[in-house]
């Protein structure tokens, strides 16, 4: 915060954008009915359309990506059976075991490169062996972006490719899955080829206030159906935010280039600081700073109304539609001042 208490630019994540006015005014003019009994004319036109995006049978909303992904996996796997997952990947760690709590599927972790990837031989070793003794490996789990690495359509192909050899079904978290095939300068369905369903967010760099796509097969989708009346996610007249949906397609997929440039100007300035940890991929950075200077410099920060994750060791930084160019500067001036200081 500045000495005013104001933060001056929120770099902390790509899910604080505030709705623009052109996307209030979708919001207020949608044509709504009660998505329960399925008569929501915008929720069913935004899963029309976000099905034929992704060249898949189906699409429903959710609310958030959390319930999506774990409709998804309750949706492939029965109690006791585990589903193979990236080490580090968000369903894992940051969704509050819900598989294994809610639905008795358990994860089995395997590790990943710098880039978040892994490999098909990793797939293969982590699959169990029919046996009384062990479970039964039933789902292979992708992410793409990983921590803002876009996994490229032929890694996420060979692993689709060896999980059907091996029996499994593919679920992927796409959270910021536009942001991959703007990377990627490839069509989302491209990415989606060869896994059988995905969950998408409308409220990361789509900048929508809230909302996850499931896109699948219908046999899995209908089953996700039932598994989003279990869990809660039965919505009415959320059409309202269907709406910021479909605004945020037309509006918000081709500017994640300049989301993805601005990082690309923040990274290349603290690069120009010796002694800094630099990565950036897509949208966010990766700062890591001298131990000693962790503290100061996020406190440096803050006074200067910069806001971002002070994670120790490594700081995250990410850019979004409600922080451009200007503000990206300001933050590489703030740490090259900083660092100018010390
Ligand atoms: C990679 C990834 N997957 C899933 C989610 C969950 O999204 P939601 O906040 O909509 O539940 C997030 C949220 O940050 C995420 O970063």
């Amino acid at each position: 915060m500045t000495s005013e208490g104001q933060s001056r630019a929120d770099f902390r994540s790509d899910t604080v954008t505030r709705a623009t006015p052109g996307m209030r005014q979708a919001i207020a003019d949608a044509p709504v009915g009660d998505d329960v009994y399925g008569e929501d004319p915008t929720v069913n036109a935004l899963q029309d359309r976000i099905a034929e995006l992704t060249g898949k049978e189906s699409a429903l909303f959710f609310p958030a990506a959390t319930q999506s992904n774990l409709a998804a996996v309750l949706s492939h796997c029965q109690r006791g059976d585990e589903y193979i997952i990236g080490r580090n990947y968000h369903i894992l760690i940051n969704e509050v075991s819900g598989t294994a709590a809610l639905g008795g599927a358990a994860p089995w972790p395997i590790e990943v490169d710098e880039n978040g990837s892994f490999t098909p031989e990793a797939v293969r070793a982590a699959v169990k062996e029919p046996d009384q003794h062990h479970p039964v490996t039933r789902l292979l789990c992708l992410e793409n972006t990983v921590n803002g690495s876009a996994q490229s359509v032929n890694l996420i192909n060979d692993l689709a490719d060896t999980a059907r050899d091996c029996g499994l079904a593919v679920h992927l978290d796409g959270a910021r899955l536009f942001n991959a095939a703007v990377a990627l300068e490839v069509p989302v369905a491209d990415v989606l080829a060869k896994v059988d369903t995905a969950s998408i967010c409308l409220s990361k760099g789509l900048g929508a206030p809230m909302g996850a796509m499931l896109v699948g097969d219908s046999a899995s989708i209908t089953r996700s159906f039932r598994l989003r009346k279990m869990l809660g996610g039965g919505m009415r007249q959320i059409g309202h935010m269907a709406a910021a949906g479909m605004y945020a397609l037309d509006n918000n997929v081709d500017r994640l280039v300049e989301d993805h440039q601005n990082a690309a100007l923040i990274a290349d300035g603290f690069r120009q600081v010796e002694d800094l940890g630099v990565r950036q991929a897509t949208n966010m950075v990766w700062l890591t700073p001298p131990a000693e200077h962790h503290d100061g410099l996020t406190a440096h920060l803050a006074a200067d109304g910069l806001l971002v994750c002070p994670w120790k060791p490594t700081m995250r930084i990410v850019t979004h539609l409600d922080v451009g160019t200007e503000q990206a500067q300001m933050l590489v001036d703030s740490v090259q001042n900083f660092f100018n200081q010390v």
